[in-house]
């Protein structure tokens, strides 16, 4: 008889963090390879929130909190929420804290989720979603978004997943993993469609909120319909916007009673984001804001880098996201192709395994988005490596008969 939980046959390890194990290994082993997998800026933590952790460090702040977070971050972030999305929330009962963003989604999906209740989730998707809903035994019912609706949802679309077993729509703008994100018009046409739903619920997913383009817009849902904010799970986090992906640091606003069963189920698990963490969270909310600019206006001349040379790779094909630091190109033109040893690429799997151990450019297969046959690039990284890989790519294609 297996250890193992009969729970665990139906999650799969992420594919963006197997990756970079893998290129972890690869780059020990000598080879010469361009990571663009992981979603997470190449810039450094800015110095003033480190500056933040290491005084709380001193100060002895290295005690257990509450579980929802200390009272001083909390704050921050109810200051932030109404500052920059003119929500209120009260930091008591309605904001709570978690070791990032992957763990405030957890923590809702297990305080709410019972078996067979059902989660919209618009396809193309971020890895974790489904995954998550479907470990605690809840199904994902997946939207397919293709590239001719923008990789976004409809109404209509929205409209025709409910069902009397629909718990909770993800929506997820920009999104990981294409970048496209949705205007405010397109927000008010979904939410004119959940207003006739009162039983489903909203996770608004706005982790890349400040990482938007061409004065693009960012709205967020409950902002756009106050009458579903009695509704809405607002995610929020430090990893993106202040490179702060390794300190583990997230945050949910919601009703209270949804807080308060989430602050239940941390409660037995992790506890608390760390307090240095937080103490440093506090500071990148409060603390001045004017990286984020020039932060954007680089990730901005990579987008552009990046899709204009993918777009001249044979069959590739790139959209221009408003968002993020994702592309999700098609790669439908290569399939059916073989490599110069007589190796057909079937799909975008073989093709994203063909250009790390030929080229040494690792992407991540569309079939992890649910977006076949895409891959992701993740191109916060350094301009000079992108245009490398770009060059690889561009020769890979070229070389397929
Ligand atoms: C769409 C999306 N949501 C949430 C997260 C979670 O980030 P973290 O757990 O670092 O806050 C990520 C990270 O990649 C993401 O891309």
């Amino acid at each position: 008889m297996s250890i193992l939980a009969t729970r665990l046959s139906r999650i799969k390890p992420s594919a963006t963090n197997a990756l970079t194990g893998i290129v972890a290994e690869l780059k020990a082993q000598g080879r010469d390879i361009i990571a663009l997998g992981a979603g997470e800026p190449d810039f450094d933590t800015p110095d003033n929130i480190k500056d933040a952790a290491i005084a709380a460090i001193h100060a002895g702040d290295t005690k257990y909190t509450p579980v929802p977070g200390t009272m001083a971050l909390r704050q921050a972030i109810a200051d932030k929420l109404k500052r920059e999305n003119g929500l209120d929330y009260d930091p008591a009962t309605q904001i709570t804290v978690a070791t990032g963003g992957k763990q405030v989604i957890f923590n809702a999906m297990m305080a709410t989720l019972d078996e067979g209740d059902e989660v919209v989730i618009p396809a193309p998707y971020w890895v974790s979603y489904p995954d998550m809903v479907a470990l605690v035994e809840g199904t994902p019912v997946f939207v397919d978004c293709p590239e001719e609706s923008g990789f976004k949802m409809t109404p209509d679309m929205l409209e025709a997943a409910i069902t009397p077993k629909t718990k909770w729509l993800i929506l997820n703008s920009p999104s990981n993993p294409t970048g496209a994100a949705y205007s405010k018009e397109e927000i008010r046409g979904l939410a004119d469609v959940l207003v006739k739903y009162p039983n489903v619920w909203i996770l608004t997913d706005d982790i890349y909120e400040h990482v938007i383009y061409d004065d693009f817009e960012f709205a967020t849902i409950a902002q756009v319909e106050p009458k579903l904010f009695d509704r809405t799970l607002l995610l929020n986090g430090m990893s993106k916007v202040y490179s702060m992906t390794g300190w583990r640091l997230g945050y949910a606003a919601a009703p209270a009673e949804l807080v308060k069963a989430m602050n239940n189920v941390q409660s037995q698990s992790t506890t608390h984001a760390t307090s240095i963490s937080q103490a440093a969270g506090v500071e990148a909310l409060n603390g001045p804001q004017d990286f984020i600019e020039p932060h954007n206006e680089l990730f901005k001349e990579r987008r552009d880098l990046v899709v204009s040379m993918l777009n001249q790779a044979q069959g590739i094909n790139c959209l221009t996201p408003e968002g993020a630091f994702y592309v999700s190109p098609s790669c439908a033109g290569v399939i059916g192709k073989k490599t110069p040893d007589g190796k057909v690429i079937e799909n975008d799997t073989d093709f994203a395994t063909y250009l790390l151990e030929s080229e040494g450019v690792a992407v991540v297969q569309g079939a992890a988005f649910g977006l076949s046959p895409h891959f992701r690039i993740s191109y916060a990284t350094d301009t000079e490596l992108l245009r490398e890989a770009c060059e690889r790519i561009q020769r890979v294609c070229a070389s397929l008969s």
